[in-house]
Parts: C-alpha cells; structure tokens; sequence
C-alpha cells in the first residue's frame, strides 16, 4: 500500500481519487485536515476498502511511527502542506512548522522504517516529495522557463518553507540514501480547489455578484497546469523517476493574471449569464499588490516529458472549461467550504487593498 499526507487537500484528494479508479492498491490517507483540508473531497471513496483515512499531523512523529509500523506502506507522498503565498505573508508560523518541521518529521519516521525493510523492500521503496516551481524565485519576461539546474531563490516565506523542505528531502537521498524522488510543479487548477487561490475564488466571487480582485495591474504571469495532469505526473515520477532526481512539471501554458480572468468572465458569460446581461468582466478590481509579488513562473518541462514520457492531456482552455463547470456544478461544495473562518480570511486579505 502506500501513503498520502495532505491528501484531503485540493491536489492530493485528486491524487487519491484519481489512484482508486486506476488502481487495486490501498491508500492511507494522512491529513491534519485544517481549513483546507476537506473530507468532503473524498466522499465518493469513503467506503471503499482500499481507501484508510488517519487524522494525524506530521508534527507528530509518534503518530506516524505508529502508522508506518502498522500499514508498512512501499511508498509514502508527501503532498501535506500550507499552501498559499497570501497567508504565509500574514502568518508565517504555521510554514515553518508544517512545510519544514513536518516534512522532517516525516522523513525521520520513514528513514527508522525503511531501514528495518528486507533488501529488496528497500530498493523498491519510494519517498517522493510534492513541491512547487516557486523555489526557483522569480522570471523577468526573456529569462529562459525554471529547468531542473535553476538556482533555488524562494521570495515568499511559503516558497522559503518549501525549498527547505526540498533541501531536506536532497539530503536525505545523500546523506542516508532514502530512495527520494522530487516533483516541483507550477499553479494547478481543477476541482475541489479552496477557493482562496486566484481560478477559485475568481468563480465563487464572479457567481455571488462580487468584486473579482486583481493584485496589481494583473500583468503577473503564472504557468498553469490542470491538476489530474499534475498527478500522473507524480505517478510517474513515482514509478520511473530516478532516484535522488527533481522532476519540473509544468503546462506549457504562460498566462497574465488579467488574461486568467477574463477568460473565466468570458466563459461564465456564455454559461451562467448574469441576470441583467453586463458581463462578469464588469466585476474586476484592481487592487492593492502582494508584497513581494514574484513577477513570473515558467516551467521547463523536457526532463520529465523526455525521460518519463509525462505529456499534459488538457491545455490551459479545455482544464479550465472543465474547472468552471465542475463549479457550476458544484455550488454546494464551495458554499460548505465557505464558513466563518474563510470570511474571517477574505477580512484580513481583501481590506488592506482597497
Ligand atoms: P492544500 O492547501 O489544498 O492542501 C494541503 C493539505 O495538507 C490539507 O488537506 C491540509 O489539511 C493538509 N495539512 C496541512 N498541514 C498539515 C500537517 N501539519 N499535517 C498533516 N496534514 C496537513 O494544498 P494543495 O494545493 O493541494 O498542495 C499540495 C502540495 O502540492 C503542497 O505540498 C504544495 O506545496 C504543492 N503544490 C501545490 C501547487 C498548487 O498550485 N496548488 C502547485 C505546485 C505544488
Ligand atoms: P495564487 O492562486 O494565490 O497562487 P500563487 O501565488 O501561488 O502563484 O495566485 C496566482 C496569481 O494570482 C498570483 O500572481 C497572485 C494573483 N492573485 C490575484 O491577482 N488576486 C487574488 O485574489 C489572488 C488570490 C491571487
């Protein structure tokens, strides 16, 4: 079997669903489930046998002494982590602890573990280590996409906490010679993102009549990718990746943020058209920057395309017509997210900007 922590977050819960409908394999789904943690995600594999879920933190190593020892996984992913540039910004802390302390944490109890493992379970077994392109820093426009030899230079206390996480993660393959493989990938999208991130709230700001916020003048660019693209992404890393390696995973799909948005107002015009017949387009604010705004990610994507054969399925139209759709179809799922504490969020993101 093999574990998933975070996997009741946005991408690890695509991991998950999209691991059961392939797979025969048991899953054991390790999660803290904080704000974006949602079990609602995996509703639909609740009772399915081949699926265990454990709410445990990675700040606990006796916890995940004990789960390793019970369940004895082949592989363990480590997708578990704070995610978003915006709240490390107003609260480091928790960064620091989950995306650092924890993934140590992590890394200890599976080193005691594999090092008990029988030979051949030892050379087969897997640590692989979800991770971001925002290590790399930021692009001016005519720099070359992050390869997998660009120098680490995070900007945000959320990419700082994540290049140490991968910094570990290295010297532990050399040090100890755990079988790790990295994946560092640029912005996904698709279902049961929180929305908090730009595609997501985007929509669920567009559909309440509310104010669609831009940071800047929206000429930031990101390279995104749709998340189910993203996980066979790491299935083959986890297979066929190379043992010590970083793997770039990335769209091909460099989009300004302005663009981002008008396209989701241009498709929700044709799907959803509001009640007085103005385009959603009318709704967009331009509104205070992110300190420390990084200007631009691109991703070099030859290495995992030329030696694993990944090659994304949608392009940046098709994944995000999927994503809005599963929006609109999904009204419930985002209006059960949306509780106290997100307000409580959009308070302290959105009123210093105006
Ligand atoms: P997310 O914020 O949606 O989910 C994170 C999950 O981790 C949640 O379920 C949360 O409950 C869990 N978690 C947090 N702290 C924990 C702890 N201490 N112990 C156990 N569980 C804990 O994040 P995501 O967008 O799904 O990202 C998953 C991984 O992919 C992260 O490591 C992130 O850095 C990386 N990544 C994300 C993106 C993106 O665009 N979202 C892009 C590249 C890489
Ligand atoms: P985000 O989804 O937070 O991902 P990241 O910061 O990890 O790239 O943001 C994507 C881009 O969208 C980023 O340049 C910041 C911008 N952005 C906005 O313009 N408005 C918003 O309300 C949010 C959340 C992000």
């Amino acid at each position: 079997m093999i574990f998933v922590t975070g996997g009741a977050g946005f991408i690890g819960s695509n991991f998950i669903l999209n691991w059961l409908d392939k797979h025969k394999e048991p899953v054991v789904n390790i999660d803290k489930l904080t704000y974006a943690g949602n079990l609602e995600n995996l509703k639909s594999v609740e009772c399915n046998p081949n699926y265990i879920f454990a709410k445990v933190d990675l700040l606990d190593q006796t916890a995940l002494a004990e789960l390793v020892g019970k369940y004895k996984p082949r592989a363990i992913l480590n997708f578990a982590a704070e995610s978003h540039v915006d709240r490390s910004i107003h609260g480091p802390g928790d960064f620091i602890q989950t995306n650092i302390v924890g993934t140590f944490n992590l890394l200890e109890v599976t080193r005691a573990y594999w090092g008990t493992l029988p030979e051949a379970e030892k050379k087969s077994f897997r640590f692989l280590h979800v991770s971001t392109d925002e290590v790399y820093g930021s692009l001016e426009m005519n720099d070359p996409a992050f390869s997998e030899t660009t120098p680490y230079a995070p900007n945000s206390p959320y990419s700082a906490s994540k290049a140490a996480s991968d910094h570990l993660v290295r010297a532990y393959h050399h040090t100890y010679g755990l079988p790790t493989v990295t994946t560092n990938c640029s912005n996904n999208y698709g279902p049961y993102q929180f929305p908090e991130k730009l595609i997501p709230i985007v929509i669920h700001n567009a559909l309440k009549g509310k104010d669609l916020p831009i940071y800047g003048d929206g000429s930031n660019i990101r390279d995104w990718l749709y998340v189910v693209d993203h996980c066979e992404a790491i299935e083959l890393a986890l297979d066929k990746g190379r043992l010590g390696e970083t793997y770039n995973v990335g769209g091909w799909n460099e989009k300004k943020n302005i663009e981002v948005v008008d396209t989701i107002c241009g498709t929700l015009d044709k799907l959803r058209p509001r009640s007085d017949g103005k385009s959603y387009l009318t709704q967009k604010v331009f509104v205070k920057d992110r300190p420390g705004h990084d200007k631009r990610y691109a991703i070099d994507a030859t290495k995992i395309e030329k030696e694993l054969g990944w090659k994304p399925k949608e392009n940046f139209e098709t994944g995000l017509a999927k994503t809005i759709k599963w929006y609109l179809d999904n009204e419930t799922w985002v209006s059960n997210v949306v509780s106290g504490n997100y307000r409580e969020w959009l308070d302290k993101n959105y009123e210093g900007r105006k």
